[in-house]
């Protein structure tokens, strides 16, 4: 049995997918399982998961061998948040652990991801850790309000990023997930191509036929604007440090590992487009 947490989110909903078309024992939680009833019609076995609330742990833990592990973006603390869902997956007989991670983890200890990974590393667990770009889908979300009104805006200069496809993702965490390495594993999972935000501007223009202008943002207005969407402190702190890791060139490194994982070249940016228009 194979378990996904987070099966709602971007990676989560593409893993469990995957898992499902190729035939794995899918067990997928949310906090409201009738989020999940599609994957249900799909074969799933759905159940209530929350981070929480540790008395959802053991029963969702039941049978599982391996587990995708993904830390949801609100959490920041995630010695409160997270560890206990990890030793409970020790107790109940888990082998094997997909962390949605993000690159060069252990150099960026701020983050909470490098805590995650310690956490792994030092337990008895085997691991992937997937440490992956950033990806196209957040043009679908932090990016959003801006891009429908004709602009990307960040604060992230001419920092280029290797934009990861999270579909691509889903992909490759069901790959390690069905055959599960021996201790650890650590994949680099980025797309094809490292693309400014301006450079992204001018692509999303061509194919979706209508003008995306580059607009530069101040740090002080960026979190001005974030903390006007009412999002918590403790996540606009992660999601500043990530726009400075890529105005300071952490995200431009494109990585082959994903397209050799897949066995065909990884998603563009462009195949975000359809996403955009709807
Ligand atoms: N964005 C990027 O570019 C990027 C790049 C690399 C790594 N990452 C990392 O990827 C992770 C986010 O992945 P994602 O974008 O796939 O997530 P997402 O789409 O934001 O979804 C978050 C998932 O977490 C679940 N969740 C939230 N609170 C929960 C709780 N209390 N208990 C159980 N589940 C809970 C949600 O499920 P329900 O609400 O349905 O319960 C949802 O499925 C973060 O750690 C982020 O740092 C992001």
């Amino acid at each position: 049995m194979l378990l996904v947490i987070g099966a709602t989110g971007n990676v989560g909903r593409p893993t469990a997918e995957t898992l499902l078309r190729r035939g794995a024992t899918v067990r997928v939680t949310a906090r409201d399982p009738a989020r999940l009833a599609s994957m249900a019609r799909e074969g799933a076995q759905v159940m209530r998961l929350d981070l929480g609330d540790p008395t959802t742990f053991a029963p969702a833990l039941e049978g599982v061998t391996g587990l995708l592990l993904v830390r949801p973006p609100e959490l920041s603390k995630v010695e409160e948040g997270m560890f206990p869902l990890i030793d409970a997956a020790v107790e109940a007989g888990v082998e094997h652990v997909a962390l949605l991670s993000v690159p060069a983890a252990e150099r960026h200890d701020f983050l909470p991801h490098a805590r995650l990974e310690a956490k792994l590393r030092a337990g008895p667990l085997s691991r992937t850790f997937l440490r992956a770009g950033f990806f196209s889908q957040n043009l679908l979300g932090l990016y959003r309000p801006g891009l429908d009104a004709g602009a990307l805006t960040a604060p992230t200069g001419d920092g280029k990023v290797a934009w990861v496809d999270t579909r691509d993702l889903g992909e490759a965490a069901a790959a390690a997930l069905m055959s599960p390495p021996q201790g650890e594993q650590v994949w680099t999972l980025t797309g094809p191509e490292a693309l400014s935000f301006a450079e992204v501007a001018a692509r999303l223009s061509g194919v979706l036929g209508r003008k995306i202008r580059h607009t530069p943002q101040s740090l002080p207005r960026w979190i001005t604007t974030l903390r006007g969407q009412g999002m918590p402190w403790d996540q606009v702190a992660v999601t500043t440090a990530l726009q400075l890791v890529i105005r300071f060139g952490g995200e431009a490194v494109v990585d082959p590992t994903l397209g050799q994982v897949l066995g065909r070249p990884a998603r563009r940016i462009e195949a975000i487009a359809d996403e955009l228009r709807a």
